[in-house]
């Protein structure tokens, strides 16, 4: 365990304010996540910070079978933002759980897996695989993902996100976290459908379809022509959207979208997120989850915040 420089006298410690908040039968100390597909595969995160003060580590997607992703240019680099277009490489659930998952273990936070499958019965594969496994304390199924074909039709209605929920919760007790594609015109009644059908969470948002193009050479940058937007570009939109679900479902809300530092964390969780996770920020600064957190006791206590309660949904929105 690392030590850390003692805060001056008056702001409280990271045990000051009570930060921890449940997710089905998961109890998380506090509210602050890595963003799946963002953190590597989480042991390369171990010189810079005592991983196990996160709240927790979300994974990059898992798939059935291995993938290889997509053509690279994979990650341009735009005005406030990064346009990606990654595609889900990965070894597989068999040779992830063989090789990955007891690194990740020495992690130390609680282990989120994040899974996708082709169709929702497939979901519910994946799920059901992982119950043979230990050391895992929840799911977060990527219903948004838009760089596959078909990885957004999960999370385009209503109806599709029902079915995936429902299919993943018939076979596990875990808890279950639902994460949503922005690009939907309406996100809420999706997220509603996913709370119905049994997720104890529904974490918003995933990334933005978009372009770089090249008119020189007429040519999109991304080796697959589209991209998912992310990054302090995307948080205005992602904040909107975090409000949004936070009048529509009762269900925890994981913020998630440009977060990089804990003045970003605040504004999401007054929104109405009760967690966040941070994502491009890693790229940018590998210590950046940590600091979030750090950041976030004397915040609270600039609001005269005890526990999360006292903050999460308490936007002053104007009549
Ligand atoms: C390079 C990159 C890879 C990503 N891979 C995944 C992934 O495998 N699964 C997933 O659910 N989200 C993935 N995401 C989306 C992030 O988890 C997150 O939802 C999004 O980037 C918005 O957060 P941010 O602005 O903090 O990055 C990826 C994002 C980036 C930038």
């Amino acid at each position: 365990m690392k030590t850390h420089a003692p805060l001056p006298v008056g702001v409280p410690s990271a045990e000051a304010a009570d930060l921890s908040l449940t997710i089905g039968r998961l109890t998380l100390k506090n509210p602050v996540g890595t963003a799946s597909g963002t953190y590597g595969k989480g042991i390369e995160f171990l010189p810079y910070y005592d991983t196990s003060r996160l709240g927790c580590v979300v994974v990059k997607t898992i798939t059935l079978q291995p993938r290889p992703g997509n053509p690279p240019p994979r990650l341009v680099e735009t005005a406030g933002g990064l346009l990606n277009s990654i595609g889900l490489p990965n070894p597989g659930i068999e040779a992830y759980i063989e090789h990955e998952l007891p690194k990740l273990r020495t992690l130390g936070a609680p282990l989120v897996i994040n899974i996708a499958g082709h169709d929702a019965a497939e979901f519910a594969v994946l799920a059901a695989r992982l119950e043979r496994e230990s050391g895992i304390d929840a799911l977060e199924l990527n219903m948004s993902c838009p760089n596959v074909a078909g990885g957004l039709d999960f999370s385009a209605s209503p109806a599709a996100a029902r079915d995936v929920v429902r299919r993943v919760r018939d076979v596990t007790a875990r808890p279950l976290i639902a994460k949503l594609s922005p690009n939907v015109t309406d996100i809420r009644p999706i997220a509603v459908a996913a709370q119905e059908a049994g997720a104890d969470a529904v974490s918003a948002i995933n990334t933005f379809v978009g372009m770089a193009i090249d008119w020189r050479t007429r040519a999109p940058l991304l080796g697959r022509g589209l991209g998912g937007l992310s990054g302090p570009a995307i948080k205005p939109l992602a904040l909107r959207i975090v409000w949004q679900l936070s009048k529509v479902v009762t269900i925890p809300i994981v913020g998630i979208g440009g977060v990089a530092t804990a003045d970003d964390a605040m504004e999401f969780l007054v929104a109405g997120a009760s967690a966040v996770q941070v994502g491009t920020a890693n790229y940018i600064n590998p210590r950046a989850a940590i600091e979030v957190l750090d950041g976030l006791p004397e915040r609270f206590a600039a609001l005269g915040a005890r526990c999360l309660k006292d903050v999460v949904g308490t936007l002053k929105m104007p009549v």
